[in-house]
């Protein structure tokens, strides 16, 4: 039988639908008013206000499909299984069931006759060995039992494979987790399982126990609730379900890969590794634009900007001269769109961007090799002047082309090759090395700043940021909206869209009205409501189709003026006594149609 990520991830929703959780839709990639991670890479990143104890609009159980992305592992993808966007199926228990029923209901939904009817003989599951932080996890081991699964293929492991965390504080827990087997025989052997047998399991479904909340001093406090948070990788299910060693070979890819084909003149056969890199990053890049991202030389913009020059490199290496990526993103907006309807209402704008960073690369990528022509001739010339032959590209010389423009090392070393010269790959590898040290500190850095980190003054500058966009749409008028939202607790950062420069006295204007909201005596109050009496009262809002249902409307008034009415999922302050003087620090253009404030609140 074969499995399509449409029917698993259809069926998986619907299973947890008829066991009373709510279907939510799948946050965006980037995660909104979080300054602490660039994207999310895991299905309970946007719920962990949620886990926390805040009250979640929709109830306690809920299931959704998050769009994930995680780049920490670019340089593996054209291998069987890394990606840079997936899909995590979850479902979440709020301060509702724990571990029995999250357990019974993997089980029901990975075995039933109408789920995905698998061979229970050929599941096995880990469960968590204990430490000092939390006991053995006994419990879950006897409802494994209770449920069917024979005492032999259950594992206790330790921390290092049996405890979740999104990152170094935050919530986390123990977590159970469930693998099929992938042996080459048609049932496990008896007595194999995850401990002893590692490779011939592979992990499909991961349930998180999360009670504990990490604090900054690395100790762990209970949290109030215990909640559950399951999460199954969509593209590793189908994959497994099927047989297959690869994703590539599945419904998720099959078809992409059939179009480059096709748009490049060349067979998958025998280039399988730049085609696979092509599919997966062109598949990133039209999640990402969908999802507000545009290329530029920071942040999200800036991953998607390397993404896409990745993949249009690796078909320059196939010999192709020309555009092509847009053709290939509009089938998979195509395939997408049934789990995703905003993609097809983006669609004409998803292609033009992309199509107007291909041109501007192609061009640049022209550039490039004329520069690289040059610092050729710039060798011979060396050579004439002093007799001493340089024949090898620095290994930072070499970096640097890969790191702003996207340039593999394979192919400058292809390059160097053709004009008799060599690379000093060693060089080039202590660079990479220097600068993964250097990112990797600052994304730990940015994740400290904590992912639940809700402090006053990043709560404050949320608040301001309501105030900022209520009073740019007096000012300029009701075409702004909100692109983008980026706060720390020094500043924060809004894009909107405004098609130019807004005059410094507009800014003026702008901050006299949010200086007057603040000392007017503001109050903040927020009422869940209809998704659609939100709209009719004309609530300001971007992305509605992301939202559930019942959405959170925060409103900011004084006794006598309303300020501020907006969708939104917190948090705010209650009172705007105390949150100072608003200064707009800077304001300049983030991408086509896109102006970008940058904001402070001065204590006096
Ligand atoms: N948070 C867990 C994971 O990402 C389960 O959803 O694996």
């Amino acid at each position: 039988m074969q499995y399509t990520s449409t029917e698993i991830r259809q069926k998986y929703l619907d299973f947890f639908a008829s066991k009373n959780h709510a279907i939510i839709p799948s946050a965006p990639v980037v995660p909104e008013n979080d300054p602490t991670v660039l994207f999310n890479t895991a299905g309970m990143q946007p719920l962990v206000p949620y886990l926390l104890g805040e009250k979640h609009p929709s109830g306690t159980r809920l299931a959704d499909s998050q769009k994930c992305i995680r780049t920490w592992d670019i340089e593996e993808v054209g291998d069987n299984s890394h990606l840079t966007f997936f899909e995590m199926l979850g479902n979440w228990s709020l301060w509702d069931y724990f571990k029995h029923e999250s357990l019974a209901y993997s089980y029901e939904f990975l075995t039933g006759k109408d789920n995905l009817n698998l061979d229970p003989k050929k599941i096995a599951v880990t469960v968590f060995e204990g430490d000092e932080d939390a006991p053995r996890d006994e419990e879950s081991a006897k409802i494994w039992e209770e449920i069917w699964m024979p005492k032999e293929r259950i594992s206790y492991l330790p921390a290092s494979e049996n405890w979740w965390a999104a990152g170094p504080t935050g919530p986390c827990g123990p977590d159970s987790e469930i693998f099929y087997w992938v042996g080459e025989s048609e049932f496990p052997p008896a007595g194999s399982n995850v401990e002893n047998d590692e490779d011939n399991w592979m992990e499909i479904w991961n349930n998180v126990f999360m009670e504990y909340n990490r604090l900054e001093d690395g100790s762990l406090e209970k949290l109030p609730n215990q909640n559950v948070d399951t999460g199954m990788g969509l593209e590793r299910i189908v994959a497994t379900l099927n047989g297959e060693k690869t994703v590539y070979n599945t419904d998720i890819f099959d078809y992409i890969i059939t179009k480059i084909e096709e748009v490049l003149g060349v067979n998958y056969e025998g280039n399988e590794t730049c085609i696979r890199i092509i599919a997966d990053h062109a598949r990133t890049a039209t999640v990402m634009i969908s999802d507000g991202v545009a290329p530029s030389n920071v942040d999200q913009g800036y991953v998607l900007r390397k993404l896409m020059r990745i993949a249009i490199r690796q078909a320059h290496k196939l010999g192709f001269k020309g555009l092509f990526l847009s053709e290939v993103a509009n089938v998979i907006i195509e395939k997408l769109w049934a789990a995703y309807p905003h993609m097809i209402e983006q669609k004409i704008e998803i292609l033009s961007e992309i199509t107007r960073e291909e041109t501007q690369f192609v061009e640049t990528l022209e550039k490039w090799l004329k520069e690289f022509d040059k610092l050729v001739k710039w060798f011979e010339i060396a050579f004439e002047r002093t007799g001493k032959k340089v024949d090898t590209i620095a290994g930072n010389k070499a970096f640097k082309l890969y790191d702003t423009f996207g340039f593999p090392l394979e192919m400058t070393v292809e390059l160097a090759e053709e004009r008799g010269l060599q690379v000093d790959v060693e060089g080039f590898k202590q660079a990479e090395k220097k600068h993964q040290e250097l990112s990797r500190k600052w994304a730990e850095q940015k994740f400290k700043g904590g992912l639940a980190d809700a402090s006053q003054a990043t709560t404050e500058l949320h608040t301001a940021t309501h105030l900022l966009l209520a009073w740019l749409r007096q000012v300029l008028g009701d075409h702004v909206f909100q692109k983008g939202s980026n706060i720390t607790a020094e500043r924060l950062r809004f894009d909107f869209s405004h098609d130019e420069k807004v005059s410094r006295e507009d800014l003026d204007k702008v901050e006299e009205f949010v200086n007057h909201a603040i000392q007017a005596g503001m109050s903040v109050s927020m009422e869940e409501v209809p998704k659609q009496t939100a709209i009719d009262r004309g609530v300001v809002g971007s992305f509605w189709e992301k939202y559930p249902d019942i959405v959170k409307v925060y409103t900011m008034k004084s006794d006598s003026e309303v300020f501020s009415v907006e969708l939104c999922g917190g948090p705010h302050v209650e009172k705007s006594e105390g949150m100072g003087r608003f200064k707009i620090k800077k304001e300049e253009a983030s991408s086509r149609g896109v102006r970008r404030i940058k904001a402070v609140l001065i204590k006096d």
